[in-house]
């Protein structure tokens, strides 16, 4: 082995192996469609790609050295119904060489210089409809081995060398023929001969166009039917084409085109009578196109032709187009890109249709008389109209599509009075003057399509569709509105279904402007100046499908909102608009998201604000980043609402508290006081005079706390009721009243004398009744009740032995844990048996 032999040893199964994990297996071929579609053009293939899969439908290999095809060599693609072979520079063609290809209905061929087909090269193509063999070296249509394609129906032998006309006998078999082009071949001549295979296929279309045909028997198509005859630069001069066209005598054809190309032979000075051998066929379409030197008087030009029912003019130059004959049954007539110097207004009864586009040379409408006529497209010609529409502009009564689009100015001066019968309207790219001044379609009730895009159209009349109660599609973008806001325009239009008011600089929309739209399906409201998504101006459009908002500047829509938005929308675009992706429209976002099926291109929306998320798409979005803040407002809310219940509880219970802390200090040491006591200052009469007198002037003295002569003064009450009065006492008297129970003071003095009691753990309140007490207002005291209804307490009175035991039983009350002298200790034992709480 040589070194070279062992390398590609080596070399080979690694390639092999690399080749297979390729992932790609059809490269170097392009899958349009998967397992459908591939396209190989152009990779300088020499042989038939086998990776593709066997499902391939459409397989396009041209541009590939391929040179042969062999036998059955697309036996691996059963399932191909269109194969490209163009230009693969295939010279011959065996047989059976598209074996298998039971569903292939289109074979292209075009560009190949085949030499060798063998007879049976299409064999096997059970279903071909279309063989394009244009461009290969065909000399004649004899040998062409197509006789059994009873399939086919288009045959374009174009650009090739045939001679002869004379179509081989199994044409007769290709019953399913319907278009045969033969044009830009060597054919000069025709004899009736030549057609007898085809007088039993009526459908045929045959192309004969770019033929030197100097020559057709006359009767070559005698009492023939054909679907089509198109015979374009033909003839080398009128007079050839005159005799050629009168060959034609007896031919019963449904559209005959003839003319010349663009920039190919041409016949010079045309002459009217060229056409007269028209009149012995039947014709019922007419068609001339590309006509450079068109006679410029057509006096007679026509004669032959009153009898057809459509004629169309393309590319016809001609100053004038007058003296039509009188008898035209025209019912359809089409100017196309023809150079006239005058708006040609026919008087033609029969004419149903008219389009007169896209010419040049005329400047302005002149007013048109045509009674039957139902369609009128004068668009694309830069005229101008003085007065639209009525009547008396259009005599055309029975209007039903009028077609305005590409002129110049417009003038409306009326309202279309007498062409109430109109369905379509279109004025699209004309500029239209005077629209604000009155409801300019007022006649038109059952108008169902309107289009005034581009029309400079500045909105600012609210009557401005008044009367278009059928009216289905309006399409006004490219206009603009008053304050460019949307107002309440359309409130008679009510069976509207498609409505574009995209690019006309709008920044609000009114309140209510969709209200009467009850049956819109698609709104276009793209390249506006929106700012807010405003679900609630959508709220009425119960039945809308299609909602485009792209292009505008819209950040967010309000969040409450978004739950009017229309239940039935299948498509929504907000492509190009600078969303805000900030916490703050967060539901907005979220809503967004939620949407997605609908919307369009979802995930290439992009965020443009904050400047954190500029950029970033907008399905992106987190609202967990949203949810930080939000624990941190949560913890922040409860930490307060837990501080200020703490104050108030501190403040509520800071005596309480004091008490606590005061217990603590003070522990169980010396008293200062025997009693401090509790009242109500309207009571102070009776402490002063009764309470004060007895107790500290008796025998044995007791000291009491009173507010009014022992509180320190400076110091607050509160503390002073504390420091001074509860922890420097033994015992606290409770004097209770009707005023005392009435005062909040008092009763909070008595609380915390409960807890002092509680923490102090001294049975040592004394409760005196100073009078009877209204039982409901006790009540309110729940505590102080229950006390008083459960315990002993000293009631006064003022008389007599009543007021003596009273003082007794209030002395011994006090007496309890006070230490004064033996003799008091012995009474202290036997108070304490009977003394309350
Ligand atoms: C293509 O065909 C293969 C094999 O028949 C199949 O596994 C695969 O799913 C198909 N792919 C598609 C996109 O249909
Ligand atoms: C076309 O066919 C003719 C003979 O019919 C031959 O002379 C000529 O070379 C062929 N042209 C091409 C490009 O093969
Ligand atoms: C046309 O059809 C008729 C009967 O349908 C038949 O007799 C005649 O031979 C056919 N002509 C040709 C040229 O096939
Ligand atoms: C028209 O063309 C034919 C054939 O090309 C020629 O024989 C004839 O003289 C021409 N006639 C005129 C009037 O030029
Ligand atoms: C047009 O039709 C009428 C009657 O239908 C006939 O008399 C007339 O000859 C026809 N004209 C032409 C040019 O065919
Ligand atoms: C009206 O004419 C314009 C320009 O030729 C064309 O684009 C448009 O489709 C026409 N309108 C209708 C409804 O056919
Ligand atoms: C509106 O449309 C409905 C259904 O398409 C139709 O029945 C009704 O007549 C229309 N109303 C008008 C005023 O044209
Ligand atoms: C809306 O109008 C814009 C042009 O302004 C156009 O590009 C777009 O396709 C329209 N949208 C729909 C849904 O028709
Ligand atoms: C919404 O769409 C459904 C199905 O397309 C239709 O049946 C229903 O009537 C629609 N609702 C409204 C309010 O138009
Ligand atoms: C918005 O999306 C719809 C649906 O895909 C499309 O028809 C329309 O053209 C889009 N609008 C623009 C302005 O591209």
């Amino acid at each position: 082995m040589t070194p070279s032999q062992v390398l590609a040893g080596t070399l080979l199964p690694a390639m092999a192996f690399l080749a297979c994990v390729r992932p790609e297996s059809w490269e170097p071929c392009v899958e349009v469609v998967p397992n459908i579609t591939y396209d190989c053009m152009e990779q300088n293939l020499y042989k038939i790609p086998s990776s593709i899969p066997s499902s391939a439908k459409h397989l396009d290999l041209s541009f590939n050295p391929l040179m042969f095809l062999g036998s059955q060599s697309f036996t691996s693609f059963p399932e191909l119904e269109v194969l490209d072979l163009s230009r693969c520079e295939i010279q011959k063609i065996e047989d059976d060489a598209y074996w298998g290809l039971h569903y292939l209905s289109t074979l292209i061929l075009t560009g190949n210089p085949i030499k060798n087909l063998a007879p049976g090269a299409f064999s096997g193509l059970l279903s071909l409809q279309k063989l394009v063999a244009v461009e290969i070296n065909l000399s004649s249509l004899e040998n062409f081995p197509i006789g059994h394609l009873k399939t086919l129906k288009e045959l374009n032998v174009a650009h090739n060398l045939v001679r002869s006309f004379k179509l081989p006998e199994y044409f007769s078999h290709l019953n399913n023929l319907e278009y045969l082009d033969l044009s830009n071949n060597k054919i000069q001549n025709i004899y009736h001969k030549d057609l007898h295979v085809l007088y039993n296929n009526s459908k045929l279309s045959l192309d004969l166009s770019l033929n030197p045909i100097d020559f057709i028997q006359p009767g070559a198509f005698d009492k023939m039917r054909l679907q089509g005859l198109t015979l374009r630069s033909n003839f080398d001069n009128t007079s050839v084409m005159k005799t050629c066209i009168q060959g034609l005598a007896g031919l019963e054809v449904n559209q005959l085109v003839l003319g010349e190309f663009k920039n190919e032979r041409y016949v010079e000075e045309f002459d009217k009578s060229a056409l007269q051998g028209l009149c012995t066929l039947t014709i019922e379409e007419f068609r001339l196109s590309y006509l450079d030197d068109f006679p410029k008087n057509i006096n007679g030009l026509f004669n032959c032709l009153v009898n057809v029912s459509a004629v169309s003019l393309a590319h016809v130059y001609s100053r004038r187009l007058e003296g039509l004959p009188k008898d035209l049954k025209w019912q359809s007539l089409e100017l196309v890109k023809c150079k006239v110097n005058q708006f040609p207004a026919f008087s033609i009864p029969s004419l149903k249709r008219y389009s007169f586009t896209a010419n040049r040379g005329v400047n302005s409408f002149t007013d048109l008389t045509l009674k039957n006529l139902e369609f009128l497209d004068l668009s694309g010609n830069g005229m101008s109209f003085k007065g639209c529409c009525s009547v008396k502009d259009l005599e055309t009564p029975n209007l039903k599509y009028l077609n305005l689009s590409f002129n110049d100015v417009i003038s409306m001066s009326s309202n279309f009075m007498g062409l109430e019968l109109l369905e379509r309207l279109e004025f699209q790219h004309s500029t239209l003057k005077q629209t604000s001044q009155f409801s300019m379609f007022l006649s038109l009730s059952r108008l169902l399509y309107l289009d005034i895009s581009y029309t400079h159209t500045h909105v600012a009349f609210h009557g401005i569709f008044s009367g278009l109660f059928s009216l289905q599609v309006l399409k006004m973008p490219g206009n603009s509105f008053k304050d460019n806001t949307l107002s309440n325009i359309f409130m008679e239009v009510t069976n509207l279904t498609l409505l574009d008011i995209s690019e006309c600089q709008l920044e609000h929309v009114s309140q209510g402007v969709f209200d009467k739209l009850l049956r819109l399906r698609v709104l276009n409201m793209s390249n506006n100046h929106f700012l807010l998504l405003d679900a609630l101006s959508f709220k009425p459009l119960h039945t809308l499908q299609n909602l485009d908002c792209s292009s505008n500047r819209i950040a967010s829509s309000n969040g409450q909102d978004l739950q009017h938005f229309p239940s039935n929308l299948t498509t929504l675009n907000l492509t190009q608009n600078p969303f805000d992706c900030s916490c703050e429209h967060q539901s907005f976002l979220q809503w967004i998201k939620d949407q997605r099926h609908l919307l369009v291109e979802a995930e290439r929306l992009e965020c443009a604000m904050p400047p954190d998320m500029q950029g970033k798409m907008l399905l992106s979005f987190r609202n967990a980043t949203c949810q930080i803040p939000k624990v941190i407002i949560i913890v922040t809310v409860v930490s307060v609402l837990v501080v200020s219940v703490i104050a108030c509880l501190v403040y509520k219970f800071y005596f309480h508290l004091m008490l606590l802390a005061g217990c603590k200090k003070y522990g169980q040491g010396e008293n200062t006081y025997d009693a401090f006591v509790i009242y109500s200052s309207q009571d102070e009469d009776w402490v002063r005079n009764e309470l004060v007198k007895n107790l500290e002037e008796g025998v044995p003295p007791f000291k009491l706390c009173l507010h009014y002569r022992d509180f320190i003064p400076g110091v607050a009450i509160a503390a002073n009721i504390i420091q001074e009065g509860f922890h420097k006492s033994r015992k606290v008297i409770v004097v209770v009243s009707q005023h005392f129970i009435e005062s909040r003071w008092c009763i909070f003095e008595y609380e915390i004398a409960q807890t002092w009691q509680f923490l102090s753990s001294r049975a040592g309140i004394i409760f005196i009744v100073l009078q009877k007490l209204e039982k409901s207002l006790l009540r309110q005291q729940v505590e102080l009740y229950r006390l008083l209804s459960r315990n002993t307490y000293l009631e006064w009175e003022d008389h007599g032995l009543g007021r003596h035991i009273f003082w007794r039983r209030l002395r011994k009350a006090l007496m309890d844990g006070k230490s004064w002298n033996p003799e008091e200790q012995q009474m202290q034992k036997t108070a304490r048996k009977k003394q309350p709480l």
